[in-house]
């Protein structure tokens, strides 16, 4: 089936199969799409909601959710703009799907970007789950987190993400009232079996 074009972004929805669990927003990575992640949300969350939109930014033909000037360099004025245009996107996706506010779970680019909306839409998530997240706006408003949950999970041995700007997200986000997990696993920028079974646990006890 293809990924519906009815929303404001192009992605996929499947619907709870169980009441009660929570909708799980899902952002892929650069180069991803709005396919990538289902697996993951499955696996994860089984019986929960997924949406997942794609990112509207091409970089080289790869889809992202907002333009970098460099790698770990980012345009952080097209940062705001697709920040706020994605929050209007799960607005708009809690009205038609009836859905309450989402948890994110997101990789690399997409958990960055559910970083940034944490700072800039609060309202527009439950939580998230970062993979390999990494401070995305460099001098972000003062919001108020308190008691969202979220989960950050680091490789120690990656590449694209120093471990002190993943170790700075998690305190800002601590700053902020949030109810931040951190875990660095033995890993690089890919995920792995424990950041599925990590996952899992964290969303098990929300
Ligand atoms: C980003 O651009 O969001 C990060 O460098 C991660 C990536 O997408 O490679």
């Amino acid at each position: 089936m293809s990924p519906s074009t009815e929303l404001s972004f192009i992605h996929r929805f499947t619907p709870a199969a169980e009441p009660g669990r929570p909708p799980l927003l899902l952002l892929h990575g650069t180069g991803g799409n709005e396919d990538d992640l289902l697996p993951l949300g499955r696996l994860v969350a089984p019986g929960s909601a997924l949406l997942s939109p794609r990112g509207k930014v091409l970089e080289s033909g790869m889809p992202r959710f907002f333009r970098r000037l460099a790698e770990g360099v980012f345009d952080e004025n097209d940062l705001h703009r697709r920040s706020n245009e994605l929050a209007d996107f799960i607005a708009e996706a809690q009205e038609s799907y009836k859905l309450v506010a989402p948890i994110a779970v997101g990789f690399s680019n997409g958990a960055n970007i559910a970083a940034a909306i944490l700072q800039l839409r609060p309202e527009a998530l439950a939580g998230a789950a970062l993979l390999r997240a990494m401070v995305p706006l460099q001098n972000p408003p003062t919001v108020v987190l308190t008691g969202k949950p979220v989960l950050i999970l680091s490789g120690a041995s990656d590449p694209i993400v120093p471990l002190d700007n993943a170790r700075r997200l998690a305190s800002l986000l601590t700053g902020a009232g949030a109810t931040v997990q951190h875990r660095m696993l033995p890993a690089g920028h890919v995920l792995t079996q424990a950041d599925l079974a990590f996952t899992k646990g964290w969303i098990d006890q929300l």
